[in-house]
């Protein structure tokens, strides 16, 4: 188990321990936290799971693939440079005490 913490647009902060192999969109979901939908279900196919990698912690995620970029481009809240879809972070050892803030909207 990892800790993620999820900061809502109005600064509530949220601390999840998630499953090392689930994606942060999942654990969201999971926990009801209402920053985050994920309507296709973590195929990197609605971008409603949107949101800002703190600085700290956006190095150590794999490289955005192509999908996802694609999908980067289509969020409702703007884009920014640490904008990640997180269906597409994995929980694991490297990224415990990440800390991701949601967007004002996903739609
Ligand atoms: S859940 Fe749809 S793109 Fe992440």
């Amino acid at each position: 188990m990892i800790k993620v913490t999820y900061v809502a647009s109005d600064g509530t902060k949220t601390d999840v321990e998630v499953h090392e192999g689930n994606s942060l969109m999942h654990a969201a979901v999971a926990n009801g936290l209402d920053g985050i939908i994920g309507e296709c279900g973590g195929s990197a196919m609605c971008a409603t799971c949107h949101v800002y990698v703190d600085e700290a912690f956006a190095d150590r995620l794999p490289p955005i693939d192509d999908m996802e970029e694609e999908m980067l481009e289509c969020t409702a809240s703007e884009r920014r440079k640490t904008s990640r879809l997180s269906c597409q972070i994995e929980a694991s050892s490297e990224i415990d005490g990440i800390v991701v803030s949601m967007p004002e909207t996903q739609i």
